[in-house]
């Protein structure tokens, strides 16, 4: 009896952001009506704590919104527009919370990459904040923590180490599967330039998940279905989810 290996993963990056406004619950949606296996978003905290989901620590570029996100109460950014680089979305996009994304995804089976955005702020008690709303929706096996700074996602690890943990890479390291292991991360997520293909093909030998970021065009999309990469992170789903296609095989 055949059946079908496992392939490599299309997570869309902000939701189907290259359609739809970024890190909207409609983006979200989107990429599940692509058939796309996964989702990744970003993380800051308002004023009075709560977890929301936008990518820039400023309001500016995505939202109607003025200043930085951590001055704001949540009741003041929900009277943001969330949708103003698609002027002509009807419907009103405003910024989801991290909790509204996790209620949503007990209704599918979409695995979440939660991106903490905690470089720039350190937003003290974010960590434990995500973790309990994680659990309270028992989400543990389908969320992959990442960040740029690794040390928060060690602390994460600390605090539920039932959570998998990835550090993100902008550049390319010196065998990033060993740092992977080193830190308990059971995967890594580079720059899809910091990612060749020795590094990739050492990486998935040791046991070690690779998951490029922000993978648009076809030929690198190629290139990693061609590697069997465990997933890679999308603007455009739909693109991803088609050109697989020709890669799926039986297994013998
Ligand atoms: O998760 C990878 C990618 O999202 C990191 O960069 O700036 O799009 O959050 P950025
Ligand atoms: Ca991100």
């Amino acid at each position: 009896m055949g059946g079908l290996i496992v392939m490599t993963e299309v997570i869309a990056h902000r939701g189907y952001s290259a359609k739809f406004p970024e890190n909207t619950m409609k983006a979200f949606k989107e990429a599940e009506n692509a058939n796309a296996d996964g989702i990744e978003l970003d993380i800051q905290l308002s004023k009075d704590g709560e977890v929301v989901v936008i990518h820039d620590e400023k309001l500016n570029r995505t939202t109607s919104g003025k200043g930085y996100v951590k001055d704001f109460t949540l009741q003041e950014l929900k009277k943001l527009d969330a949708g103003i680089l698609f002027p002509d979305l009807k419907e009103k996009q405003t910024i989801p919370t991290l909790e509204e994304v996790l209620a949503w995804l007990t209704t599918n089976t979409l695995t979440c990459n939660i991106e903490l955005k905690n470089g720039v702020f350190r937003y003290q008690g974010m960590e434990e904040k995500v973790i309990q709303l994680i659990r309270d929706y028992s989400l543990s096996t389908r969320v992959v923590f990442s960040s740029f700074n690794h040390y928060s996602i060690v602390h994460c690890y600390r605090l539920a180490p039932e959570i998998e943990i990835a550090p993100l890479l902008s550049e390319g390291l010196y065998m990033p599967w060993v740092y992977s292991a080193s830190i308990q991360a059971k995967g890594f997520h580079p720059h899809y330039l910091a990612a060749p293909n020795e590094v990739i093909a050492a990486s998935l030998e040791a046991g070690i998940a690779v998951r490029p970021y922000t993978v648009n065009k076809e030929a690198e999309m190629e290139r990693l279905f061609q590697l069997e990469c465990s997933a890679f992170i999308t603007d455009q789903p739909t693109k991803a989810v088609e050109l697989r296609k020709k890669y799926k095989k039986d297994k013998a």
